[in-house]
């Protein structure tokens, strides 16, 4: 049951951020959802994205990005960026993901996280997979 209606409720949010205003740099994502990206010129910083991953992100994907029981880790060769391109990174933070690689549920879209915060994160997840020699 509480899955059914975290399932409607991610729908609902989904339905939500689909129809919501279009902002001034827009990534286009393969099913024609807008997904926000840094500005022009923005240079991404690992050591904030350290920071903001632990604030934003480390609840479920851990604080090193090794997992926890409630999200899979990101320092994991699926989440390199030949398979999941930094693109995938801003739609999940914005819009959130159906569950589909693992059994952790659904992650629900991160509240209050702007396209910069998420870049300076990304950043800092694309280090640590190569120090990790993923990448
Ligand atoms: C409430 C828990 C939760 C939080 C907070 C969370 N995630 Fe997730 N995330 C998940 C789960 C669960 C999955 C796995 C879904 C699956 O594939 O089964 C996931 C998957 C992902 C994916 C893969 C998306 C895809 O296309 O397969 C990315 C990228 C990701 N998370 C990034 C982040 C980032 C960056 C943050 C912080 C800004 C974050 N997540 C915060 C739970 C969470």
């Amino acid at each position: 049951m509480k899955q059914a209606y975290e399932s409607s409720r991610l729908f609902l949010l989904l339905a939500a951020a689909a129809f919501s205003p279009s902002c001034s740099q827009p990534g286009k994502a393969d099913n024609k959802r807008e997904i926000h990206t840094p500005s022009a010129g923005f240079i991404a910083d690992t050591k904030q994205g350290r920071q903001l991953f632990v604030e934003y992100c480390s609840q479920c994907h851990g604080r090193n990005g090794k997992g926890t029981k409630q999200g899979p880790p990101l320092i994991h060769k699926i989440y390199r960026s030949d398979h999941h391109s930094d693109m995938s990174f801003y739609k999940a933070a914005q819009l959130g993901t159906y569950q589909h690689h693992w059994h952790f549920g659904n992650m629900p879209p991160v509240k209050n996280i702007n396209p910069e915060q998420t870049g300076h994160i990304i950043a800092y997840i694309r280090q640590t997979q190569h120090e990790a020699g993923i990448e």
